[in-house]
């Protein structure tokens, strides 16, 4: 099959099949009004993984949720006084909300990266809110080009970017806005912003006033990929590990790991230790050890990311 072969006229037939291939942990290019997302279903952690080894991201960064209304947003985040304010304003459309995620959202962890925050988006475009219902999944979805390459406004450029690594690509042709989505942090009484985008700082400004950004808070972090609120475990890590120390406790990786309490993915599959990252960091920080020891993690495919990530908890703090 050619890569044309996979981009798809989205008829109602195309997005119900669109929506099985993402109940069922696949991939599915799909347009929205800012950029064209790679989704996939944000309630998995290995359909999550399978984003970042498609886009070949070195770390992972938190993505955003998508949803087809606000009902759906209302069980995955907290909604404060400002988010429901600019949720008014601008949804359906080109505006990012990060707020606390509930408890029982049910999300992936990697979707945000270990946060207690999820970044979310009602995209303005019919075949992404027919592709969600289809679904009746929340969908995880950074723009649909490998890293580092610029964002697809277009179904071909999708093809041209990830060859080979998407199920589907559901052309909707050009998008309107054409620049990714403005993000903002609406966690807090005051607003910040993240990132620009598609909606103008004036319109925000209009609607919860004054917002504050990166240089009004040197200490905050600028890249959210940076962000020192991701999730650190409170032991002490040691990478790289061959054996177990006194008073440690291991997360392994691979076969021969007798002694791990926990292990990444025991075949040694990258994509399944990315999907157990999180969850296995947060059970493995318990009382009563000293430092959790981690095994060796191959460096290639999603073994970069992981290692970035391991990297940064393992940093001195
Ligand atoms: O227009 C868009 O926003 C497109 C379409 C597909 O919706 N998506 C997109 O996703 O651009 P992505 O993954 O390329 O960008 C997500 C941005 C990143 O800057 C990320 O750091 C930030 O959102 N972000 C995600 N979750 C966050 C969180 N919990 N806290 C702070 N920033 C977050
Ligand atoms: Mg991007």
């Amino acid at each position: 099959m050619s890569e044309a072969d996979r981009i798809f006229k989205p008829t109602a037939d195309m997005i119900v099949k669109a929506g099985c291939i993402i109940r069922a942990g696949g991939l599915v290019a799909f347009p929205t009004e800012t950029v064209y997302g790679l989704g996939a279903d944000a309630t998995s952690e290995s359909a999550v993984a399978s984003i970042f080894a498609a886009k070949e991201r070195p770390s992972f960064n938190p993505l955003i949720v998508h949803v087809p209304d606000m009902e759906t947003a209302r069980k995955l985040v907290e909604f404060t006084e400002q988010g429901e304010k600019l949720a008014h304003a601008f949804w359906p459309g080109a505006l990012t909300l990060v707020l606390p995620r509930k408890k029982d959202s049910g999300l992936s962890l990697l979707v945000s990266a270990g946060l207690d925050t999820v970044a979310i988006r009602m995209p303005n475009h019919p075949i992404a809110t027919e592709l969600l219902k289809a679904s009746g999944k929340p969908i995880a979805a950074p723009s649909a080009n490998r890293s580092g390459q610029i964002s697809p406004t277009q179904a071909a450029h999708v093809a041209q970017s990830l060859p080979g690594k998407v199920d589907m690509i559901l052309d909707g042709g050009p998008c309107a806005v054409g620049l990714e989505s403005t993000v903002v942090d609406a966690c807090g009484e005051h607003v910040g912003f993240l990132r620009p985008g598609g909606i103008s700082v004036e319109k925000l400004e209009h609607v919860v006033g004054p917002l504050i950004f990166p240089d009004d808070a040197p200490d905050a972090p600028k890249s959210p990929g940076m962000l020192t609120s991701h999730y650190a475990p409170t032991l002490p890590m040691r990478l790289n590990a061959t054996e177990i120390k006194d008073g440690e406790i291991l997360l392994g990786f691979g076969a021969d790991c007798e002694n791990s309490t926990l292990n990444l993915s025991p075949s040694g599959n990258l994509n399944e230790a990315a999907a157990n990252l999180f969850a296995m960091m947060r059970e493995l920080d318990r009382d009563g050890f000293t430092r959790m020891a981690v095994s060796p993690i191959p460096q290639d495919g999603l073994g970069l990311a992981i290692n970035d990530r391991l990297k940064r908890a393992a940093a001195p703090r």
